[in-house]
């Protein structure tokens, strides 16, 4: 009597999974032809070079991802037999559906179009195998909005994914102080895209870089002129203020491209607080941060401090010169426009015992 029970109840759970199985394959009988092989965890082929190429494929990060709704032959298009034959080309995610007056429901934004003139596309069209395509910056089937965490390039993450082809930089930044920062979960502080940009980054030497010479200082003012964010940290404001006075900043507004900028004296990647002893900025590192352009600088090259504001008495000297040469100007003014009335007055009394 218990056999035939229990015959009964597995011959109904063998139906109903048999047809719940037909259920789904009627909904998404093309994902489920895929997923019949890639579905498989541990399902992997070997390349020529002997490294494993992992072909199982997580159908629920897809599902959980912006193109939820794609079937894997939106983007594969190439696949149209099984077993595929011939070369797989990668995903075009620009010429595909990522252009402005797509019918699939990208955004139609121009920010893609960026990436063309970029460093990156740039060195990607020129044939560099090196240079990341979108998927390298947003993962393949893993893509997320930037404002969710998981996404390779949300804020949280977005250093790590830069760093898996600019190592040696990413160090740096970890331990300047933006990057310890940052590890610490600031939110304030620059992560690479804050200074560099995300589509349009280019080389430092292109005049367009949010990061070349001239540009430098706007980059790095963008949070540091700001009394708001730099309030919270103890840290003047006047810096940039200051830098624009003096004769650097100065110089290199008429277009120098010798004189120091904000980059120059504080180092890029590596930016430390003065008290820092490894700071470039710290008083035992002046001779050799401003050497590099002043030969024979020593320890009190720059003393008086860099980033003096005239208008302020603290400044010793440079605040009686300053405040000496607004009086001199102010003096010489009221002298002038004088004169001029005076001058002014004799020429009527003049005119009229002439008439
Ligand atoms: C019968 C099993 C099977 C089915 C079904 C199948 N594939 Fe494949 N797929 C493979 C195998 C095996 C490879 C590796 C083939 C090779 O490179 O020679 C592969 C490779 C791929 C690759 C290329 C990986 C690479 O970079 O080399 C993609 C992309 C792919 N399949 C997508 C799909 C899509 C999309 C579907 C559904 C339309 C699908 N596959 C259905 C077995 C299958
Ligand atoms: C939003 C577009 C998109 C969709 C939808 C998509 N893929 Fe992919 N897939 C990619 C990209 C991008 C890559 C990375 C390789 C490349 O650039 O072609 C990739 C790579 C692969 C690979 C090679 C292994 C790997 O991880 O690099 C396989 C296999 C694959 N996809 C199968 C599938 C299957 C099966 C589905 C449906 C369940 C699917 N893909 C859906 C974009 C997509
Ligand atoms: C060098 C890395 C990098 C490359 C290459 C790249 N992106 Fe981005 N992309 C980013 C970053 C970083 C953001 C996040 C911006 C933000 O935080 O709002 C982003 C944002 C986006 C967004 C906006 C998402 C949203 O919801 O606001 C889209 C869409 C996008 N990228 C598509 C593309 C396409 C298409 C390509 C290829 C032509 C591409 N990206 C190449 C780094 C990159
Ligand atoms: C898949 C690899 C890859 C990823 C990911 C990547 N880059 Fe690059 N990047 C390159 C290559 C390759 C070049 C060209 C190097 C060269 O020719 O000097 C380059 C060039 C650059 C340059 C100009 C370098 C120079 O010397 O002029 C900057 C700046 C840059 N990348 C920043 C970034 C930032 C910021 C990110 C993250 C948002 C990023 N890259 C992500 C590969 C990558
Ligand atoms: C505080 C602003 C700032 C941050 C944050 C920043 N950079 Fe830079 N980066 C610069 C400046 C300024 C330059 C130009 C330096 C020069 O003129 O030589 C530069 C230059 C570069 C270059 C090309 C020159 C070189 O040194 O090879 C690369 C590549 C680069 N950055 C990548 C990154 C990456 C990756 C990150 C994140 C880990 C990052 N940067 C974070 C400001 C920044
Ligand atoms: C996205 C905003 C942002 C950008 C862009 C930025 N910084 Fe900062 N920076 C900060 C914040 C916030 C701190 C304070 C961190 C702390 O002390 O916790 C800081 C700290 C510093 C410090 C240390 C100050 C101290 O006394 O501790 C220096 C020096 C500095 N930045 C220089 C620069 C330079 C030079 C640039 C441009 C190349 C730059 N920063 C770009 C936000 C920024
Ligand atoms: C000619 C070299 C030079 C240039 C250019 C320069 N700085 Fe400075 N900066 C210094 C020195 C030296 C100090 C150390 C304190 C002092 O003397 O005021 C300093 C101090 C600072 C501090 C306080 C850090 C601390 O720990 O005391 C910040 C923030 C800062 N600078 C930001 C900037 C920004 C932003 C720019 C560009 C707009 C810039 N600096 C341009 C040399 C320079
Ligand atoms: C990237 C190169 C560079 C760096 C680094 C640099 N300077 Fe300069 N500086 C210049 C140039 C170029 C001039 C203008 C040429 C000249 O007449 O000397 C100049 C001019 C000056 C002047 C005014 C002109 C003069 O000769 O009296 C002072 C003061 C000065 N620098 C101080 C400093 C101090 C202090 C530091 C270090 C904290 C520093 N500079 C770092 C390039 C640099």
């Amino acid at each position: 009597m218990k056999k035939v029970l229990k015959l009964i109840l597995l011959l109904t759970i063998f139906l109903w999974s048999e047809q719940g199985y037909a259920a789904e394959l009627k909904n998404g009988a093309e994902l489920k032809k895929c997923t019949t092989c890639h579905g498989k965890p541990g399902f992997s082929k070997v390349l020529e070079n002997g490294k494993i190429l992992d072909l199982y494929i997580d159908e629920k990060i897809l599902r959980n991802s912006v193109h939820g709704k794609k079937e894997c032959t939106d983007c594969h298009v190439d696949i149209t037999e099984i077993p595929h034959r011939g070369e797989i080309k990668a995903v075009n995610c620009s010429k595909q559906c990522h252009f402005i007056g797509n019918t699939s429901g990208a955004p139609q934004t121009d920010k893609y179009i960026e990436y063309k003139n970029s460093v990156h596309g740039k060195e990607f069209f020129a044939g560099n195998k090196k240079a990341p395509v979108c998927q390298d910056c947003h993962g393949t089937h893993n893509i997320f909005k930037p404002s969710n965490g998981l996404s390779q390039v949300s804020r949280h993450n977005l250093p790590r994914t830069c760093a898996k082809c600019h190592l040696n930089i990413y160090i740096e930044y970890k331990e300047s102080i933006h990057g310890v920062m940052f590890e610490k979960g600031n939110k304030d502080v620059p992560v690479c895209t804050n200074c560099h940009g995300e589509h349009n980054i280019r080389r430092p030497e292109d005049p367009l870089s949010t990061v070349s010479k001239g540009n430098t200082a706007f980059a790095c003012s963008k949070c540091h002129s700001k009394v708001e964010i730099m309030k919270k940290y103890g840290i003047e404001t006047e810096q940039v203020e200051t830098f624009k006075e003096s004769f650097h900043g100065v110089a290199s507004e008429f277009g120098s491209k010798t004189v120091a900028n904000c980059a120059s004296c504080h180092g890029v990647h590596d930016i430390r607080p003065s008290t820092d002893q490894k700071s470039s900025i710290n008083k035992a590192n002046i001779p050799k941060t401003c050497g590099k352009c002043h030969p024979g600088a020593n320890i009190n090259f720059a003393k008086g401090k860099i980033h003096v504001n005239p208008k302020v008495k603290e400044a010793g000297i440079i605040y009686y010169v300053s405040q000496g040469f607004k009086w001199l100007t102010i003096l010489t003014m009221v002298g002038l426009v004088t004169h001029i009335f005076l001058d002014l007055y004799r020429r009527k009394a003049r005119s009229k015992e002439t008439e």
